[in-house]
């Protein structure tokens, strides 16, 4: 019997990388299955690099038996929430039907554990701006549906079978790996770290705020930016968990406190050496005041200790990424 291995899907994107990265230097057998849709295979740190879909039922079942795989990670998916809107089936076929078929796979070959990405747009609008796993979901946009039904598939496979889970239901991923190998390097990009961090290098003109008047201390949005490594670490301590026997469970992926706009922007500025041009907008459809995670459960469940949880040096490591990605 060869080796037992990880199997990894979107391992050339953005968290993706991140992850395989880590299992990397800690000597795991990776495979990364990308179909490089919106990864990136010069991302790929460690591991054997399959492009391909991971809907593709006959090419998942063909990995999952010649590797003996023991693990999947499964981060593809899109991940644009606007676009979700526009072209919802787009999302429903590879989010929730390639899931689907990954795990139709999984159970065939007898894969012990799963590790989601799902994401805090599952809980949709709240009352209080605070989310815990126990929170009501109603995602309010078909990005948000297609990753709570595949949260869903989940829970029901692991309750009808041997397959152990854990899903991490991330809040605002930002930064890039300390090191410099590897950062975030979507095109197009809507997120406001990234976005701030493109004006700083000159890459845009201007960062639009999208709304001023909320009801937050300065008027702007406040949320819980995680730092992309410290998330990368989640799914490690997450893979530790299963392989020592926890049960399955649903994990908040945040820090449990928020910044505004306006506080990205300072810290931008400080790292920069100088103000970033920015323009007052009205508020940006669909975008909730305040989006918060409730984060201790991650905490006392898988061992969890962020070692970055520090917004200037998120957007330092940010703005490194940029800088590195203009000289390129
Ligand atoms: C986005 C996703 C959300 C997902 C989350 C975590 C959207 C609409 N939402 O959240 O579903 O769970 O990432 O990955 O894509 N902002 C500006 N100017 C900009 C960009 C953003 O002012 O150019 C503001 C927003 O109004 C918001 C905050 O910055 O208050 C964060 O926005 P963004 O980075 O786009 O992430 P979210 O919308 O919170």
């Amino acid at each position: 019997m060869t080796r037992k291995s990880i199997l990894v899907t979107g391992g050339a994107g953005y968290i993706g990388s991140h992850v395989v990265k880590l299992l990397g230097e800690r000597g795991e057998n990776i495979i990364v299955l990308d179909d490089l849709s919106t990864g990136f295979e010069e991302a790929i740190l460690y591991g054997e690099f399959i492009k391909g879909n991971t809907g593709d039922q006959a090419l998942v079942n063909n990995i999952l038996k010649q590797n003996n795989v023991e693990s999947v990670l499964h981060f593809a998916a899109h991940t644009i929430v606007p676009e979700s809107v526009e072209n919802p089936l787009k999302y429903y076929q590879n989010n929730t039907c390639c899931t689907r078929n990954l795990l139709e796979c999984c159970s065939t070959a007898g894969v012990k554990n799963i590790i989601f990405s799902s994401t805090a747009a599952v809980y949709g609008e709240l009352e209080t701006g605070y989310a815990s796993e126990d929170t009501a979901k109603s995602p309010i946009n078909p990005y948000g549906s297609s990753k709570l039904m595949s949260e869903q598939m989940i829970r029901d496979l692991s309750y009808a079978t041997d397959l152990n889970h854990v899903i991490l239901r991330y809040f605002n991923v930002a930064g890039s790996d300390p090191d410099g190998r590897i950062g975030q390097s979507t095109k197009n990009a809507t997120l406001l770290i990234k976005v701030a961090a493109e004006v700083a290098v000159g890459k845009r003109e201007k960062l639009l705020i999208f709304g001023t008047d909320y009801p937050t201390p300065d008027g702007t949005g406040i949320r819980d930016y995680i730092h992309v490594s410290d998330l990368a670490a989640a799914h490690i301590k997450a893979l530790d968990y299963l392989q020592n026997g926890g049960e399955s469970t649903t994990l908040n992926c945040g820090y449990g406190h928020g910044f505004s706009v306006r506080d990205v922007i300072n810290a931008i500025n400080n790292e920069n050496g100088s103000p970033i041009n920015v323009e007052e907008m009205p508020r940006r459809a669909g975008d909730p005041p305040e989006l918060i995670s409730v984060a201790d459960k991650i905490r006392s469940t898988i061992d969890w200790q962020p070692q970055y949880d520090d917004i200037n040096l998120i957007v330092r490591t940010s703005l490194a990424w940029e800088k590195k990605l203009l000289a390129s």
